[in-house]
């Protein structure tokens, strides 16, 4: 059900959990401190305890009330990327994040979103948690019609179109080498941080055997029904469907699920999990994903995404 922003926040402050776009992708949200509201979005995502969830701010400086000490160059990342799809892990006064936010941990994620309408709302909530309104799993929602799709059409969700960015946001965290590391790639790409930090920071990839530091990385994600093949050369290319280029010529026959020119890494995003969904919308059980593409930025996202949905 497609409501207003009125609507919105008149739910989402008797405690209910409302599907609220942000510029990344649609996130399900509810009040931080309302216990039965977190815990159902748990209950709806079937998402596991232990997964923490992402504090979202209306402005920079709420985040002074939470966090416990401020590490080197926190505070910067917050002027330069904030509002925008920058997600931050900082140590964190317990106290004031219920546990159940932050799955136990001493630390908590937060971060402000650049959509204007996602901060109107929080302006009148005050700080909303948000998970990425899928099921827990499935590709994330870019639209109001894919949060239908996993929770029904009489879900409330404010209708804020297409998302601009249409993957999640960054997330970094202050290592123990004392650098910033990128815990998930997101819509901005390691690269971003170089002219604010000096250095690109090391993307964390998590060996098998070791508890993961982001709790997310260790599940399935953003996964079709469908098997996927990715190519990472055209020739591996052996069927239809294919999710791929506009620019770009495949076998008459196949149906072609586009994601935008093989030169846009930022519209291909944007498209991503729309064509993962097309795939099981039309029934196909299989598809092959052109990933004859840079390994350089954003497109680094989108491979990882991808990786992880083929999984
Ligand atoms: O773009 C986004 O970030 C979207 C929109 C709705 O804002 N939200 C989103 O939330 O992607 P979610 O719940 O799908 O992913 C949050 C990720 C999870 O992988 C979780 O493990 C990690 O953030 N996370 C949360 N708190 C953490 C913490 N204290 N330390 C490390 N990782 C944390
Ligand atoms: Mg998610």
């Amino acid at each position: 059900m497609r409501i207003d922003l009125k609507k919105s926040v008149e739910l989402l402050k008797a405690g209910r959990v409302v599907a609220i776009p942000t510029e990344t992708v649609y996130g399900l949200g509810a009040c931080i401190n309302f216990p039965e509201a977190v815990e159902s979005i748990f209950t709806l995502k079937g998402r596991p305890q232990d997964n923490p969830l992402i504090i979202h701010l209306a402005e920079a400086r709420q985040l002074d009330r939470y966090v416990l000490k401020k590490v080197p160059d926190l505070q910067l990342l917050t002027e330069v990327f904030w509002p925008g799809p920058l997600t931050l892990v900082a140590p964190i006064k317990t106290d004031r994040v219920p546990s159940s936010v932050r799955a136990g941990l001493p630390t908590a994620a937060f971060r402000v979103p650049m959509m204007q309408t996602t901060r109107d709302v929080i302006k009148k909530t005050g700080p909303l948690v948000m998970p990425s309104a899928n099921l827990s799993g499935s590709p994330s929602a870019t639209h109001p019609m894919h949060v239908e799709s996993d929770f029904g059409q009489e879900f409330p969700v404010l209708d804020g179109g297409f998302c601009s960015q249409g993957v999640e946001s960054t997330i970094l965290h202050y290592g123990k080498n004392n650098k910033w590391e990128v815990l998930r790639l997101g819509a901005l790409p390691a690269e971003a941080f170089i002219d604010v930090l000096g250095y690109r920071p090391e993307v964390i990839v998590r060996p098998p055997e070791q508890p993961p530091i982001c709790p997310g990385q260790k599940y399935r994600h953003y996964a079709p029904q469908a098997t996927l093949h990715l190519c990472l050369s055209q020739k591996e290319i052996q069927g239809s469907p294919i999710i791929g280029y506009e620019d770009r010529t495949y076998p008459e026959n196949a149906f072609l699920v586009p994601l935008g020119r093989s030169t846009d890494p930022e519209t291909v995003a944007r498209n991503l999990y729309s064509a993962l969904r097309t795939i099981d919308d039309k029934g196909y059980k299989e598809a092959w994903i052109d990933l004859d593409v840079p390994h350089t930025g954003l497109w680094l996202t989108i491979i990882e995404r991808l990786q992880k949905a083929s999984q």
